[in-house]
């Protein structure tokens, strides 16, 4: 079967390249998928560049999240047929004609949900959705602030916002030519992260923000904390620079700013408390098949385009989600 296979580490697309491999078989309490779709994940760039902790190993065929239909059961799994259209959490893999799951973290997909949106739900959606409830457990009416907002994520977090009951959302961008996209994603309040970053979110949230998701490392909680309402929830998920970020800041920060901070990883949520996460997947792609939430979605044709869509999110300059075909 064709697969998009990274053969080492590598800060660009050099190392990473369609072959054929053997279709893999579920082992017990897997599934194997047919995959129909697989999302394109900023997280394959951080597995591409051998941050620790991505990869599994090498050669290591990426690819978290995958939309298809059930090939094969492995031994002890109930719950899950051959031939049901599903979408699934993988532990890599899904850049392939055939990818293998824990079947409990794969949700059936009604037809009215296309693949390619399905790919979408079990990294960036349920992220979104844990994001916004789990972790800040967002109110009624509260002010969102996503730092880096005009990525996947950023765009599900928009369209989830309001379907949750939330109030204003604020997303900031790294450039002024990505602010008329954000807005079109459903961000109310685009902003450019320059200098006027913080006076920007205080003139659009004068009584702070109450809700701030942050994925680019430690480096903008100065920002954060600057503009945090008081009893804001901030959350940490992502280091997209690499490297060793900068401590967390000073007790008395959090302590006299009246503010939570909390980091998530959805990765490490799959290995502790896989029902959370499937819970949050069944959750939205529900949401998808009640035309509550809708997600725009970029289609890459083909398995040999996805290098150049990864060197794309590596340089900042992707825009919303991108799901690529197999069948
Ligand atoms: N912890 C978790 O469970 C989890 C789950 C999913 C994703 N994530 C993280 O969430 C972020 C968004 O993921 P995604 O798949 O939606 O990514 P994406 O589509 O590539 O969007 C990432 C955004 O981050 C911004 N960015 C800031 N610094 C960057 C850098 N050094 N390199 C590249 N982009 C940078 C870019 O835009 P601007 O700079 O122009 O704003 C870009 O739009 C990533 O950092 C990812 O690792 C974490």
């Amino acid at each position: 079967m064709r697969a998009l296979v990274m053969s080492e580490p590598s800060a660009g697309s050099d190392r990473t390249a369609v072959r054929d491999i053997d279709v893999p078989r579920p082992g017990p309490g897997e599934v194997s998928i047919d995959v129909a779709h697989a999302g394109i994940n900023f997280i394959d760039v951080m597995a591409r560049r051998g941050d620790p902790g991505y990869a599994s190993s090498w050669p290591y065929v990426p690819g978290l999240e995958v939309s298809g239909t059930v090939r094969e059961v492995g031994p002890g799994v109930s719950g899950v047929l051959a031939g049901e259209r599903v979408a699934a959490f993988t532990r890599g893999g899904g850049f392939a004609e055939v990818a293998v799951a824990d079947a409990a973290l794969v949700v059936p997909v009604p037809e009215t949900v296309p693949t390619a949106v399905a790919a979408a739900a079990p990294l960036m959606l349920a992220t979104a959705l844990l994001l916004l409830t789990d972790v800040a457990r967002v109110q009624p009416g509260e002010t969102v602030l996503m730092q880096a907002a005009g990525g996947g994520v950023g765009s599900a977090v928009a369209q989830l916002v309001p379907v949750l009951g939330g109030g204003l959302r604020i997303g900031t961008v790294g450039r002024a030519a990505k602010v008329a996209a954000a807005r079109e994603q459903g961000w109310d309040v685009a902003l450019v992260r320059d200098a006027d970053l913080v006076a920007g979110i205080r003139s659009a949230a004068p009584a702070g923000v109450d809700v701030v998701l942050d994925p680019a490392g430690t480096t903008l909680l100065d920002v954060d904390l600057d503009v945090a309402a008081p009893g804001a929830r901030i959350v940490l998920f992502g280091n997209p620079g690499g490297g060793t970020p900068d401590p967390l800041p000073p007790l008395g920060r959090l302590i006299g700013g009246n503010v939570a901070l909390a980091g998530f990883s959805i990765s490490r949520l799959t290995a502790t408390a896989p029902a959370r996460v499937s819970g949050a997947l069944r959750r939205v792609v529900e949401l998808l098949a009640d035309k509550r939430l809708d997600v725009a979605i970029t289609e890459v044709a083909t398995l040999a385009a996805v290098p150049e869509v990864h060197q794309r999110l590596a340089e900042s300059r992707g825009s919303g989600k991108y799901v690529v075909a197999l069948q």
